[in-house]
């Protein structure tokens, strides 16, 4: 098979909310913390008939409905969450409701957990499916999910919630590169889940923001130099020249977002890199003032930071910021983060032809930590009902949710919600009582959890 990539995707936006600027009057910090200094302007909330499967229950039956796929017509599911509501039951092995009933129980995959990079492990095993001898020639689908709470502090304004489902295979309109990917992952604890029975992480964030950022540094320079290896395989092959790989070769640069803010500094310190191997379209004069620094001794350096998000402004509007739609007014969804990112920089362009041929580089960070960076190429396809106009389409239906559908909650309303949250979270048993009103036609909520912790699932 080739050409291995996203078919088509639906995207879950929770109906609450809270504006972040109300939360800085309320949490009675200076105004400006959260929506200037995180560059955050709502958070989405979940109410307690959304738990981490309805919420993959809901996009994977929206995908199945949308594209007509037949679940007969897929042999592997991939789950990534970190949002865990058992230590031993899969949320695959809940979603597989969606294909028994339909007389499908093969289907591979199970849930891959670390952070934030679970939806990123996911992909990778779906690809690697498609690519071996294993694969029956059916679809995979991903489904990555996350209700992210933090426990009341600076941390909390940095929650939200989202899902998504993408379909793969091959022929796709947006194609993973093949060869072109670079991992760093190591051991440190910046943000984990010691206690099982809490939804809350321990997290150090200053830590966890050095962290991403030695990730994002070490992933690019990694990524670069096997993009360019690999642009000299093909151009021994064929007679085009071997691409010298920087932030100019890609039209988009979408990040794992814990807050808008991180990606600015991210795309900065990606543009640092680029001076500092003095790359053909880096003005002069920066080269040559940069010329004694280096990318490890600089990473506390606020001066230095400040300069290049000035002089990578122009660039970052371009290629990043028409992907934090989503992002800035729903908050870090954590695993489906950076492919909210990559749907809203999809989506920020009314035609489908302008992306075709051109590449986005994607860098998926989970503390603890785990990373990956690896771009995608868009493509027109042929003979197919799966292409980015499609795509483009769900997307809009999700932003016109987000834009139109979505309810208010004042600051207070949330903190109680989180409280409820945080005593049922590992009841046995519970019935959600919150106002239905949230729940759209056609979502799956939970029902109940019985005595004996089983949770059951039912359609609006
Ligand atoms: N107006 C404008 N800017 C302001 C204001 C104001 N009134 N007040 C503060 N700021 C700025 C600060 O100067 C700071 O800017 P800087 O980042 O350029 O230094 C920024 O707002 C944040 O303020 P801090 O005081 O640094 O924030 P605090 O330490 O309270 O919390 C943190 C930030 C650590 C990121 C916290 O939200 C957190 O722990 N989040 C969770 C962890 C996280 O998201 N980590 C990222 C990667 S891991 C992951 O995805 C979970």
């Amino acid at each position: 098979p080739t050409s291995i990539g996203i078919l088509a995707c639906e995207l879950y936006i929770p109906s609450l909310y809270v504006e972040q600027s109300a939360l800085e009057t309320y949490d009675k910090v200076s105004k400006g913390k959260y929506t200037i200094g995180l560059g955050q302007q709502r958070i989405a909330i979940c109410s307690d008939h959304e738990d981490i499967c309805s919420l993959c229950l809901t996009v994977l039956s929206r995908l199945l409905e949308q594209t007509g796929v037949h679940p007969q017509q897929i042999g592997r599911l991939d789950v990534g969450t970190e949002t865990l509501v058992d230590k031993a039951k899969s949320i695959k092995t809940v979603l597989m409701q969606l294909f028994t009933e339909h007389g499908n129980t093969a289907v591979e995959g199970v849930d891959s957990i670390n952070a934030c990079y679970g939806g990123t492990a996911a992909i990778f095993n779906a690809i690697h499916w498609i690519e071996s001898s294993y694969w029956d020639g059916r679809y995979a689908v991903v489904v990555m999910g996350d209700i992210a709470v933090y426990a009341k502090g600076n941390a909390r304004p940095t929650g939200g919630a989202g899902a998504c489902a993408l379909l793969i295979g091959p022929n796709a309109p947006i194609v993973f590169e093949p060869g072109c990917r670079s991992t760093y992952m190591t051991n440190v604890y910046d943000f984990y889940k010691p206690d099982l029975s809490s939804p809350y992480p321990v997290v150090d964030g200053q830590l966890s923001v050095q962290c991403y950022t030695s990730a994002l540094d070490t992933c690019y320079a990694q990524y670069c130099l096997k993009a360019e290896m690999n642009g000299e395989s093909r151009s021994k092959t064929s007679s085009a020249a071997a691409d010298n790989i920087n932030l100019s070769t890609f039209a988009g640069i979408v990040f794992h977002t814990p807050y808008v803010k991180l990606t600015q500094k991210s795309f900065s310190r990606l543009y640092f890199n680029d001076i500092l191997r003095a790359c053909s379209y880096i003005p002069n004069a920066l080269v040559e003032k940069y010329k004694d620094f280096d990318i490890h001794s600089s990473a506390n350096d606020k001066d230095l930071e400040r300069d290049l998000i000035e002089q990578s402004r122009e660039l970052f509007g371009q290629k990043t910021l028409p992907g934090l739609y989503f992002s800035q007014n729903m908050g870090n969804m954590y695993t489906p983060s950076l492919y909210y990112s990559l749907f809203s920089f999809l989506s920020s362009q009314p035609s489908e032809e302008q992306f075709y041929g051109q590449r986005i580089l994607l860098f998926s960070y989970g503390s603890g930590l785990a990373s990956s960076m690896y771009s995608i190429i868009c493509r027109k396809v042929h003979d197919t009902r799966f292409t980015l106009g499609e795509i483009q389409k769900s997307i809009k239906r999700a932003r016109q949710e987000l834009d139109n559908e979505r309810i208010e909650l004042a600051p207070e309303l949330m903190d109680k919600l989180l409280l409820e949250r945080e005593k049922h979270d590992h009841q046995a048993s519970f019935i959600p009582s919150q106002p239905s009103e949230v729940l759209k036609p056609g979502n799956m909520y939970l029902k109940s959890v019985d005595k004996n912790y089983r949770r059951v699932y039912e359609k609006f």
